[in-house]
């Protein structure tokens, strides 16, 4: 026996949501969703939820099983349980439209912007284009995504930013990114490394803990910044401060701060060093500024071997 404690929201009736009970004695091995469509169909039919193939293929039953995004129909009831409640609500970062159901289309307008179909100026061949298993690979795990918006929904970044592209559009935009029969590759990595786009990622790692297939969007995400960098779009904060880090890692051993702010601001984006004097000063009054005679450590040649042996 389980209380299921559901979010439910009617603009209809109240402008405010509020949590209702049900009790339900599920049979062993019940998923979240033969919870859900047995409390619907015997207890209460105006529980709202989306729901189709009940198999983790379509993508549908995406809600919030105990706080963090999920598929009801790919989690047991049983595995959900604390102290025999479990918590169900809907996705975050959407607007909920009726109970569990979420407004998707902030989701679609940023799959929408990143283009999600090949681009190829070349004249098609005859039949197919065709790819090798080894090129496939590249794009094999994002091409697995099936769009729930369980990343979407436990994006941290997207909690702040509603500009931020997030985790599914940028793991679809490596799906094409890193398509072999793509020739759009440096248009698309402009247009990822603009404000919003794929530097903005605060590399949390929720959106792959949250992820229920292998997409693992966080690292599509690094992947498309290291083509990033292999295609000389440099022009942003993201860019410069990994190359600073980075150059400063391999010379040293470890990390200049003193400078890292600076290069990735640019040295001549002005206004960007002015916007960072007040936290500068007041580092400086907290004697909190790292020293301007940076050192280098200790096993720096160690570091500088590793460098060389993973060819950067
Ligand atoms: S109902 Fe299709 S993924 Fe859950």
């Amino acid at each position: 026996m389980a209380t299921f404690r559901i979010k439910r929201y009617n603009p209809e009736k109240s402008p405010d949501s509020y949590y209702q009970d049900f009790e339900y004695d599920f049979p062993e091995g019940a998923t979240l969703l033969d919870c859900l469509n047995e409390i619907k169909w015997t207890q209460d039919g105006s529980l709202t939820y989306r729901m189709s193939c009940r198999s983790a293929i379509c993508g549908s039953c995406g809600m919030k099983g105990n706080g963090h995004a999920l598929l009801a129909c790919q989690r047991q009831a049983a595995h959900l349980m604390k102290d025999g409640v479990v918590t169900v609500e809907p996705m975050g970062n959407m607007t909920p439209i009726k109970d569990l159901v979420v407004d998707f289309k902030p989701f679609w307008e940023k799959i929408d912007q990143i283009k999600p179909y090949l681009k190829n100026k070349e004249k098609p061949p005859e039949k197919e284009r065709r790819q090798t298993p080894k090129q496939f690979k590249v794009i094999d795990d994002a091409s697995t995504c099936i769009m729930c918006g369980a990343c979407y929904s436990d994006c941290q970044m997207l909690e702040v930013d509603g500009n931020f592209l997030g985790p599914a559009a940028l793991a679809k935009a490596q799906r094409f990114v890193g398509d072999s029969r793509d020739t759009a590759t440096l248009e698309r990595i402009k247009e990822l490394s603009q404000p919003g786009g794929m530097w903005d990622c605060t590399h949390c790692g929720e959106c792959v803990e949250r992820c229920p297939k292998p997409v693992k969007p966080f690292d599509r995400i690094k992947e498309l910044m290291a083509v990033g960098l292999e295609q000389g779009v440099h022009g942003n904060v993201g860019a410069r401060h990994a190359l600073s880090f980075t150059k400063s890692i391999k010379k040293s051993g470890c990390l200049n701060e003193a400078t890292l702010p600076v290069e990735s601001i640019g040295y001549f984006n002005f206004k960007g060093l002015f916007d960072l004097l007040p936290v500068g000063l007041r580092m400086l009054f907290k004697g909190k500024i790292p020293p301007l005679i940076h050192k280098s450590c200790e096993d720096v040649k160690d570091v500088k071997r590793i460098f060389e042996e993973l060819g950067e």
